[in-house]
């Protein structure tokens, strides 16, 4: 009996001794991993947005007094910039990063953008609203390019109101782009503008949820274009949903239980759910997660840096019934950015557990993100993931790049660049999070060489059938799923524009000898469930993604 149990001891402490061997690898493989890409992107990337080309475009104020980016030539004068230079034009406040080189490139602002807004409109093009100062009526575009020499483009006409700390919806509407609020602006705008006389309109919901004494608490409001065309609108703890052709109020939906706000300067994030061609998309939730307590913002100017949100929220938008459920998730957080992976999990990356968004009023960075999986039930949705080193506060960013990385880049909650001195000097190191899903235990189900065949040009237009083809080495899992994500607008952890959606296929065929499988994917039905424009098609065979190739929904 006592030789038997110490067989049993012996057989356990070599499980636990290859447990422990296996752990580092295995830990990797589920929580993914971090890479350091630039040590010096020279630019605060307070904004972010990838390119249909795979460059990402990243800016910060042009205020910020000088960057580490210093130009050879002044942008304005073309005369040389001294090595002493106190020029701003002897400073790029605006980079493009090319991701397959790993190399960046100056770019002109000729005002200043800091805390603006922006969309991509059908072409490509990124149409970027508002800023300080100069800036804040401002509208400028930046069309993408293959040779490197486009630059941003001053628009001749200007919004009627200053925004500032504003946020943008695509509409269905072809190339038209609703700016919502401002600081002190209680009223939305189209772009361009729906007729000569069109100007602001009046939004009495923002002057409703203006917190006066919390520092305002309904900037950068969280907009999500629903399926029946009307607009989600959340600003502090409060959210509607609205006709913006009627500028009519359509519904008005509970408030978020529990005490604190969400949007900025308490700074949670949100995000649209993926959609599914299951209930032909018309199945909308959002999620609303972390937020500032209340007065956080008062108390962090002095000194006191309150414990952030921990719940989120998540509510259906369409259909009669509208409920916030709350669940906790792993811990505290604010200034957190929220992505939607390919595989339709949520990321949580980025922020800080205590204080509020603004200028040194951060504390006790959240250097662990979490992923979300909404599927799962209750209880069992939240898992952490391997943590990074670099802290990513105020003005920092974190996007979703084609072949499956996060690039997060940026911080900076000090007035100007400061390196020394300082709690939290500016972070000008360029990061990607390397989810699980990229580890080489992986690579024999992802998905490889997908190529779209469409007439053409990467357009298909909407609710028309495309063939996508891949090679895969080996049986097809029992699930394969065919993801579009439109590529957002990123600043303040928000994430203008961002969704994805799960495109319905039929006659998936694989050639058991070659490998090479091919497939009919359905477009999605109309504009109202995905604006026109570029999307980044996914394969995710057995939740494992391919590489995503652009594609373009466009009407007929
Ligand atoms: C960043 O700087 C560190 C320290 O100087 C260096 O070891 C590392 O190789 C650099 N990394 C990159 C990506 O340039
Ligand atoms: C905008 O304002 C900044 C700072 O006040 C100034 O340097 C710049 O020349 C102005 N630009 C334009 C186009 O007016
Ligand atoms: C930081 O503080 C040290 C010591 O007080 C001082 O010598 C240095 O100049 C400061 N650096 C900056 C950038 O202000
Ligand atoms: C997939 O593409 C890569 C690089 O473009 C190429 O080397 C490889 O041979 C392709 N695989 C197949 C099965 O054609």
């Amino acid at each position: 009996m006592a030789a038997r149990n110490q067989v049993y001891l012996l057989i356990e402490l070599m499980i636990i001794a290859i447990a422990s061997l296996e752990k580092p690898a295995l830990c990797r493989a589920r929580k993914g991993r971090w890479q350091l890409l630039l040590n010096n992107t020279g630019v605060v990337a307070m904004h972010m947005a990838v390119t249909h080309l795979n460059t990402v475009i990243m800016f910060d104020q042009t205020g910020a007094g000088p960057s580490s980016y210093r130009l050879r030539r002044s942008f304005t004068s073309g005369r040389r910039c001294a090595d002493d230079s106190s020029d701003e034009s002897c400073y790029a406040h605006s980079i493009e990063y090319d991701i397959s080189s790993n190399y960046i490139r100056a770019m002109r602002l000729e005002t200043d953008p800091w805390c603006s807004s922006g969309s991509f409109l059908s072409d490509g093009t990124i149409l970027q609203t508002g800023g300080y100062g100069n800036g804040s009526r401002r509208i400028r575009y930046f069309r993408p390019c293959r040779d490197g020499w486009c630059d941003w483009v001053q628009s001749k006409t200007s919004m009627s109101s200053r925004r500032w700390y504003a946020s943008n919806q695509n509409l269905p509407e072809n190339d038209r782009v609703l700016v919502v609020g401002g600081r002190r602006v209680f009223s939305y705008e189209f772009v361009p503008k729906l007729s000569l006389l069109d100007e602001s309109h009046d939004l009495p919901f923002l002057r409703q949820t203006y917190d006066g004494n919390g520092g305002e608490n309904n900037l950068y409001p969280f907009l999500h274009l629903s399926s029946d065309g009307n607009l989600f609108i959340f600003a502090n703890r409060d959210s509607i949903l609205f006709d913006y052709r009627r500028h009519k109020v359509v519904k008005t939906f509970p408030r978020m239980p529990g005490k604190g706000s969400r949007s900025y300067p308490s700074s949670g994030s949100s995000v649209i759910l993926p959609l599914e061609h299951g209930h032909q998309f018309r199945k909308v939730e959002v999620m609303v997660c972390g937020g500032a307590a209340p007065g956080a913002h008062r108390a962090a100017g002095r000194g006191k840096f309150l414990k952030g949100l921990k719940s989120c929220g998540r509510m259906e938008i369409t259909g009669n019934k509208h409920q916030w459920k709350m669940e906790n998730m792993p811990g505290r957080r604010l200034m957190n950015d929220m992505i939607i992976l390919p595989t339709g999990h949520i990321l949580i990356i980025n922020g800080a557990r205590r204080g509020s968004a603004g200028w040194n009023n951060g504390a006790d960075p959240s250097l662990v993100p979490y992923l979300y999986k909404p599927e799962k039930t209750l209880g069992r949705r939240f898992s952490t993931l391997t943590s990074t080193e670099i802290v990513r506060l105020y003005h920092s960013s974190a996007s979703l790049l084609p072949d499956g990385r996060i690039l997060v880049a940026g911080g900076n909650p000090n007035q100007q660049y400061m390196f020394e001195n300082v709690t939290y000097p500016t972070e000008l190191r360029l990061q990607a999070f390397i989810p699980h899903y990229m580890d080489r235990r992986y690579h024999k189900y992802r998905p490889e060489n997908v190529t779209i065949e469409t007439r053409g040009d990467l357009s298909v237009k909407y609710g028309e059938d495309f063939t996508v083809r891949f090679w895969l080495g080996r049986k097809l899992s029992k699930v394969v799923e065919f993801s579009v994500y439109a590529p957002p607008f990123t600043t303040h952890s928000l994430s203008m524009n961002q969704r994805l959606l799960k495109l319905s296929s039929k006659n998936m065929v694989r050639d058991a000898t070659k490998g090479w499988v091919h497939v009919t994917v359905e477009a999605p039905p109309s504009p109202y469930i995905a604006p026109s424009g570029y999307y980044m098609l996914t394969v995710v065979n057995g939740g494992i993604p391919s590489t995503s190739q652009w594609i373009r929904f466009i009407r007929a």
